[in-house]
């Protein structure tokens, strides 16, 4: 397709073709995502059918033909057709209608509804039929797989919270925006929100362990860190249910403890590479407002560095049944709440009238949710999504 006279691809049909497939490849698998969530919350049972694991083979091609983001293509007959007893003549442009293909009565049972065991699922999404039939398509199946694979595995169900818009466009279209809440399934971990940092020197050497071996602002960042791990607590699980996830062995910054390359301690260290080096607070979960979990980490690390704070030994057990850190986390939001209360130092580093703010907010949270199932904490939160 890219040769000229010689046989070799010049210049200008390289640029080309890479243009073509940045373009194709991206607005297309972009929404066919887009509906397959969107399906998933509106035809109950959905979910399930994924999870069951019999149809990953046919489920992306079923998501992709409702999908069909690429509406329409137009081409030139090269002779006399007749079709559907039409006449279409040499020269005539014809536009093909790939959605109205794909949803075509005489050709699909039940044409605008989910049948992820659909097979054979001959529909037009990608063409074909000639010989310009989509160059991506295989491409395209397994990244929907892929996410729909890494989704049901963490989620058991899959709730929409407004109902989709959709953009505005006669050639390529699909669903712009979705709200949905996806309710994670308890037991899986997936939610947390891992604040990684480095600092660089005025000749932009990372001084996290220049040479291998942790620096002394590390080793400061960590005690800060540690310090001020309860009151930290408050700040980055600031949701009854995000609290929640916060109990030992569940990776997730429970103790007041560091390591080397240990996912079961609170802040990590990296140091295999003195271009990537850098420490790693797990902590925060997703429902915490990034800007202040990252402002309260960084702070918690000034502290420490400024404050010349020592750096406990490294956590040398598995994290798991054997833990050589005695403090943690307090036992519920409301006591991290009190406990940032009296962690006068890390309030007013991290700004006194948001923690004051937050202190008074959540406390009154904790209070309205602290008896509640899981559904009615779930469906407090709706609103806020
Ligand atoms: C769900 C995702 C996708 C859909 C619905 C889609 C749809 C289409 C359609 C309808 C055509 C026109 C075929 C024809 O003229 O008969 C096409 C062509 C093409 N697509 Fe895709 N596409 C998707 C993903 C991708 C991806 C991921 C890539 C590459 C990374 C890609 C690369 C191309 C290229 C290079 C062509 C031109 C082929 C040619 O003219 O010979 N597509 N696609």
């Amino acid at each position: 397709m890219l040769r000229s006279e010689n046989g070799a691809i010049t210049g200008q049909d390289f640029k080309n073709f890479f243009c073509l497939l940045v373009a194709a490849g991206n607005d297309t698998t972009r929404y066919s995502i887009a509906m397959a969530l969107h399906l998933l919350t509106q035809q109950q049972g959905l979910l399930k059918t994924l999870q069951g694991g019999d149809v990953w083979e046919t489920c992306a091609d079923e998501f992709i033909r409702l999908a069909s983001p690429t509406l329409h293509f137009r081409r030139t007959a090269t002779r006399d057709v007749e079709m559907h007893g039409q006449t279409i003549k040499e020269g005539d442009k014809v536009l093909m209608w790939f959605v109205s293909g794909s949803r075509d009565e005489a050709m699909f049972e039940n044409p605008h509804t989910a049948q992820l065991d659909r097979s054979p699922n001959r529909h037009v999404a990608f063409g074909q039929g000639g010989p310009h039939v989509c160059l991506g398509m295989w491409l395209a199946k397994l990244e929907l797989k892929c996410v729909l694979q890494e989704l049901a595995g963490r989620i058991h169900t899959l709730e929409a919270v407004e109902p989709p818009t959709w953009t505005r466009s006669n050639f390529i279209c699909g669903v712009k925006s979705l709200t949905f809440l996806p309710k994670p399934i308890p037991d899986r971990g997936g939610s947390g929100l891992h604040v990684n940092f480095s600092f660089a020197d005025a000749q932009g050497a990372n001084v996290i362990a220049p040479d291998g071996a942790l620096s002394d602002i590390a080793k400061g960042c960590m005690a800060g860190l540690i310090h001020h791990h309860e009151g930290l607590a408050g700040l980055l699980a600031a949701t009854v249910n995000s609290y929640d996830r916060l109990g030992p062995a569940s990776m997730a910054g429970y103790w007041a403890n560091w390591a080397d390359d240990h996912r079961l301690v609170t802040t990590r260290s990296c140091v295999t590479s003195p271009r990537s080096a850098r420490l790693e607070h797990r902590m925060a979960d997703c429902a915490t407002n990034p800007y202040l979990a990252v402002a309260s980490v960084l702070q918690a690390s000034l502290l420490g560095v400024s404050g010349g704070y020592a750096l406990d030994p490294a956590e040398d057990l598995d994290g798991l049944d054997n833990i050589r850190a005695t403090r943690h986390v307090p036992s519920a939001l409301d006591k991290a709440l009190d406990a940032l209360d009296a962690d006068k130092p890390l309030r007013m580093a991290a700004g006194e009238a948001i923690c004051d703010a937050l202190i008074f907010l959540k406390q009154d949270e904790w209070k309205r949710l602290k008896d509640k199932s899981v559904d009615q904490v779930r469906d407090y939160y709706l609103p806020f999504v």
